[in-house]
């Protein structure tokens, strides 16, 4: 098993100021005290599950992700406070099997977009929360998230990206090939989601965010995006034409930043 990232981890995308901005956001709306459990559901890398050990002493955090390489990661990341950390492989989907005991909190960042039954998932995290439990996620991939005034890099990105395929590297991107389904619900769809299964929902922001150049051209080295956008296209071939392509896009259309909206809900078990 190899513990290092690898070139199309999240690793580089995390490792952005902006995306530790946009997490921050989501855990100022939280405080734990001494004694408290809180689990980082889908903890990637670790570097929300650093975040959140930072934010103050005495709680524990139980660290769940489905990858054992992630956990690997993340168990590196916060190597200085690991006393506090348990690592668990499991799915979100089977929490209550994989996180026993009841926690006071469950904060699941960036990637409540890939479950796909939802419903499934908040029914697990409720049966880990104690009552009164707060859970916690935010998201970039929601029906929303893309801003107006976006459309025209996203649309040039691609068209871009096809003919740098096509003239490139004799690559024809067929349509019909497409990723694996994700179904993004809006910002009330999720809310009445929560409060179908015994939720009360205490906040639901739509944060606008400004993604750096560097930011953007991050995610296009992450496989998960990668293979959304150019599915069925060799990872690196894609990755590659498509930050040459946005970086022509930027170029031409003069942008200093790319607007995208951050979705973060904070509910409470009732
Ligand atoms: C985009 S990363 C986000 C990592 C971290 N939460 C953050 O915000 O930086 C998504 C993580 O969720 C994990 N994941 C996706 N689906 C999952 C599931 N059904 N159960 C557990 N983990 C899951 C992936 O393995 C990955 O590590």
């Amino acid at each position: 098993m190899n513990a290092l990232p690898t070139d199309h981890s999240f690793h580089q995308f995390s490792s952005e100021q902006f995306y530790t901005s946009v997490n921050r956001s989501l855990l100022d709306l939280l405080s734990f005290r001494p004694g408290q459990i809180v689990v980082d559901l889908g903890c990637g890398d670790g570097k929300v599950t650093r975040m959140l050990l930072d934010k103050a002493d005495g709680f524990a955090v139980v660290a769940v992700d489905q990858s054992a390489d992630r956990l690997k990661e993340a168990e590196a990341n916060v190597a200085s406070a690991i006393s506090r950390v348990t690592f668990s492989c499991g799915s979100a989907e089977n929490l209550s099997s994989v996180v026993p005991a009841k926690v006071d909190a469950v904060v699941f960042c960036n990637a409540i977009h890939m479950i796909s039954d939802k419903a499934r998932v908040i029914t697990e995290i409720s049966k880990v929360l104690k009552q009164g439990g707060l859970f916690a996620f935010n998201s970039a991939f929601f029906e929303g998230a893309i801003p107006p005034s976006s459309m025209n890099f996203y649309r040039r990105l691609m068209l871009k990206a096809v003919r740098m395929l096509k003239r490139d590297h004799h690559i024809t991107h067929h349509r019909g090939v497409t990723a694996a389904t994700r179904e993004f619900l809006t910002p009330q769809g999720y809310a009445d989601l929560l409060v179908a299964n015994g939720f009360a929902v205490r906040q639901v922001d739509v944060i606008e965010t400004q993604m750096p150049f560097s930011s953007v051209d991050a995610i296009l080295t992450f496989e998960d995006f990668i293979t959304g956008a150019l599915p069925g296209v060799p990872i690196t071939t894609a990755s590659d034409v498509l930050k040459q392509a946005a970086n022509e896009s930027f170029a031409e259309l003069g942008m200093p930043s790319l607007p995208r909206n951050w979705l973060q809900v904070v509910a409470e078990k009732i």
